[in-house]
């Protein structure tokens, strides 16, 4: 029962790239996933990749019946939890939609965890939490600032959850990824992300840009204070995000954590600006982009990255794959979406 897991958001982009990296090390991966924001090809690339077909069940987290019954039919020790909306715009516009399906999953999956005796849970935070930080590199002590959005507001008040519940269930464990920017896809190119509609993410956009999907890229202000006046972000390749999350789970499984309750940055601890992306992107795929700067987004904060030191000594992890190959990744699976 230790090397099973369940993985809720399973069909989704991080989950997916997850469930392989789990599978690879030798743990059985049950995927609950109600396909609100993917669909089942991530699930046959999962197998192509692996070899194996992971257990699927097509339920919604918020479903407690459906939920329990997903408890009472598997024996996991331990559940990371992906499942949640994640548009930070359309959370502005429909806040109850945002805190009703992330907060409502994760709680049906704390309840019932304690309710089956199971003990390890793993939450997908986000970098978001820190909002526009006073000193960078944010550490896992930096402060977190006010939410600038519902779907930030909903990482913040599902950690803090997820520790009260931590702190008054003795068997139970909890670690909180704060990811930062996740980018690229599986080298394979059988997995990756696949945004619906307009992509509101800048690696997306700029492969559907390269794909002719999208006529230009906006760079969203060139005059924020930076080297370049681009914002700065901590892009973290999928699969070493992925892997953060085997060895966050072997941690838990092992009796190896110091609190019953920790948090990690996941990041690569380095900052990297628009233009850099851009100009990455076109260096590593050796095409042009079509591009434009246009103005400033509402929301965006100048610059945030990671200080990974705590992952790097307490995980034994970090980020290991290069930029270029990360964006080199981005394209292949852009190019195989649209064969
Ligand atoms: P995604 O949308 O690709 O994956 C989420 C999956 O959860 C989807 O397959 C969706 O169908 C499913 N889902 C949503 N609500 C559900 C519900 N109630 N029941 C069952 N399934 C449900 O998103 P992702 O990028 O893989 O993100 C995974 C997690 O990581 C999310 O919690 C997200 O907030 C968090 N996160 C993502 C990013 C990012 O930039 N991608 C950054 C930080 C944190
Ligand atoms: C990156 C940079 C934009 C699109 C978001 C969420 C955060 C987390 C990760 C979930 C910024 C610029 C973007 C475009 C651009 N998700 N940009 N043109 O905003 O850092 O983080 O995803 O937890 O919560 O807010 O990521 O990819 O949208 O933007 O110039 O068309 O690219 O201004 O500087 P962001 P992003």
């Amino acid at each position: 029962m230790g090397n099973r897991v369940l993985v809720t958001g399973g069909a989704g982009y991080i989950g997916s790239h997850t469930a392989v990296e789990l599978i690879n090390g030798g743990y059985e991966v049950i995927i609950v996933d109600n396909l609100s924001n993917s669909d089942r090809s991530s699930l046959e690339g999962i197998r192509k990749i692996t070899g194996i077909e992971p257990t699927f069940i097509e339920a919604d987290c918020c479903d407690r019946e459906a939920m329990r019954r997903v408890f009472e039919n598997y024996e996991f020790d331990s559940v990371i939890h992906f499942a949640a909306y994640k548009a930070v715009g359309e959370s502005v516009a429909e806040p109850a939609k945002y805190y009703r399906n992330n907060l409502d999953s994760f709680l049906t999956v704390l309840e019932l965890m304690k309710e089956f005796g199971r003990n390890n849970i793993l939450f997908s935070s986000s970098a978001t939490v820190y909002g526009d930080a006073d000193t960078l590199p944010v550490t896992e002590l930096t402060p977190r600032k006010p939410a600038t959005s519902p779907y930030g507001n909903t990482k913040q008040m599902a950690e803090d959850i997820l520790r009260d519940m931590v702190a008054a269930n003795e068997g139970l464990k909890g670690i909180a990824l704060r990811y930062f920017n996740p980018i690229g896809a599986h080298p394979s190119a059988l997995i990756g992300e696949l945004p619906r509609g307009v992509p509101n993410n800048l690696v997306p956009y700029i492969t559907q840009t390269a794909a002719g999907v999208r006529e230009c890229l906006s760079i969203f202000g060139d005059d924020y204070d930076t080297p370049d006046g681009s914002c700065l972000r901590d892009y973290i390749d999928v699969v070493d995000l992925a892997r953060a999350h085997v060895v966050a789970i072997e941690r838990m499984v092992e009796g190896k954590s110091r609190e019953r309750y920790e948090i990690f940055n996941i990041g690569t601890g380095r900052p990297v600006s628009v233009f850099e992306l851009v100009r990455g992107f076109e260096e590593a795929n050796n095409l042009k982009l079509n591009y434009r700067v246009a103005p400033r987004r509402a929301g965006d904060v100048t610059a945030v990255w990671a200080d990974t030191t705590l992952a790097n000594d307490e995980l034994g992890w970090r980020a290991e794959r290069e930029l270029r190959d990360t964006l080199r990744a981005a394209w292949a699976w852009e190019q195989s979406v649209r064969q």
